[in-house]
């Protein structure tokens, strides 16, 4: 792929095309279940280039991403990742027929999305320190940054018509991940995105107000 991918890949959905960035931030949402019609490549290229411009500690870009979109592909990770799952549902001590349900239900939403976009840590280009507690800040930084590379892939996906959805299953089995799609082993699997036309709209959950968020705010007038 060549280095400048344009960021205004056509909207694939006009009565997005025009939002304010606020009706974007307000409109995003969580969908969990996706229309079968394909997601055009030049649309995940321009995901994917959103979230590049991410703030990351050092500027140093910690995560990498895998775009997974074969059937086979979809249904061999979906299976992988269900069966580590089900070791742990097993260990909560939930009764056989809610976990196969849960199971099953896993499943069918990570095959039945069109797209797939696996968001890995890649730690190997982070400073390194001598004590614990400074490397274990600069991991929390990577996780941060990695966060807000995400958000900016959620948005832009919302602007061009499409609809994710957070998928966070890779942070339980990381190594079952890596496996399954050949990754090179130093990646750190930590969330699917589904990506895809939303098949219904969700139903939206409710924010907290400001007032219960911001716990300090010394304003002009103060
Ligand atoms: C780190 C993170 C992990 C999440 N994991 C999941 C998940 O595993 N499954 C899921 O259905 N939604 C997951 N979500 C989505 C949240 O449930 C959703 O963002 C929240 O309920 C608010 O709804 P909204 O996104 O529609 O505004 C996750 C979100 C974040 C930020």
């Amino acid at each position: 792929m060549s280095d400048y991918v344009p960021f205004d890949a056509a909207p694939t959905d006009e009565s997005r095309a025009a939002l304010s960035l606020d009706a974007i931030l307000r409109g995003r949402r969580s969908v969990r279940r996706f229309q079968a019609r394909p997601v055009p490549d030049a649309a995940v290229a321009a995901v994917l280039e959103a979230a590049r411009w991410a703030p990351s500690p050092h500027g140093r870009m910690p995560w990498r991403f895998a775009v997974l979109r074969r059937a086979e592909t979809k249904a061999r990770l979906a299976a992988a990742m269900a069966a580590a799952w089900q070791h742990n549902l097993a260990m909560d001590g939930q009764p056989a027929e809610v976990i196969a349900a849960r199971l099953r239900r896993s499943q069918q939403r990570l095959q039945n999305a069109p797209v797939l976009i696996l968001a890995c840590l890649y730690l190997n280009d982070l400073d390194v320190y001598p004590d614990a507690e400074r490397q274990a800040a600069e991991t929390t930084m990577a996780i941060q940054s990695l966060g807000a590379a995400l958000q900016n892939l959620l948005l832009k996906a919302y602007q061009l018509g499409l609809d994710t959805g957070w998928m966070c299953a890779p942070l339980f089995c990381p190594q079952v991940v890596v496996a399954t799609l050949d990754l090179d082993p130093d990646l750190l699997p930590q969330a699917l995105i589904t990506l895809g036309y939303a098949a219904a709209d969700p139903k939206r959950r409710e924010r907290l107000p400001l007032d219960a968020l911001v716990v300090r705010w010394e304003r002009t007038a103060d």
